[in-house]
């Protein structure tokens, strides 16, 4: 096989699996390392690596959940608060692995503009879904519940001028995977310029 071949496949065959799908079974700690280590890899504008890793497992990881949905209720007014939100974050963690948190921290360096710092945390992103594809281990990006609301950002003690790329969800399936699905063609979405 190819390299092409080999990262044609890993793109191609990786699908999103919710945890409720995953089936408890634990990553071990150095393998989960190894896949951090290739979200390091990630493209960054003038070397700011702007991501951090948080990373919850085993009773930590029922911690997180209990803590989020807590902070939903927190946010939530009581005309908005739906019960089986509140379970589902609670519970949101029950069959993973392990719970990711990714985030784009930003560095000192303000010449570098919010979008592309944040490009480069979800290239990151990308780098473990992959990387956890070729591992056989499946994976969920979650942008659910508080990701993109201020509460977790202060949970997490982030600046302001950070922010959460996604919850990803870590574990280990026995569900075969379902068939990829793409709306639009890829030449839907090219324009190509050759020659005159
Ligand atoms: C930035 C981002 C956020 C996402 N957030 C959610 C989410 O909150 N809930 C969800 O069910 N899926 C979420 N997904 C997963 C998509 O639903 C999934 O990638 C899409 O259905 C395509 O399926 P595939 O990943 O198997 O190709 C998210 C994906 C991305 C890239």
């Amino acid at each position: 096989m190819t390299h092409f071949n080999i990262i044609s496949s890993i793109i191609q065959e990786r699908r999103t699996v919710k945890p409720v799908q995953m089936n408890g079974k634990s990553i071990p700690r150095e393998q989960l390392e190894q896949i951090l280590a290739l979200a390091h890899w990630a493209p960054t504008h003038a070397h700011t690596e702007p991501w951090h890793f948080f990373v919850y497992h085993q009773a930590s990881l029922q911690q997180f959940g209990a803590d989020h949905a807590q902070l939903y209720n927190l946010v939530t007014l009581p005309e908005q608060h739906n019960p089986a939100t509140f379970q589902k974050l609670l519970n949101m963690g029950v069959n993973a692995s392990h719970l990711v948190v990714a985030v784009m921290k930003r560095g000192a360096n303000p010449k570098i503009p919010f979008v592309e710092e944040y490009a480069a945390a979800s290239a990151a992103v990308e780098h473990i879904l992959l990387a956890c594809q070729a591992a056989g281990i499946a994976s969920f990006w979650s942008t659910g519940g508080l990701t993109h609301h201020n509460a977790l950002k202060q949970y997490l003690q982030l600046q302001p001028e950070d922010a959460v790329v996604g919850l990803l969800y870590l574990g280990y399936t026995d569900t075969p995977p379902k068939a990829g699905k793409r709306v639009a063609s890829i030449q839907q979405k090219i324009t190509w310029h050759e020659g005159s």
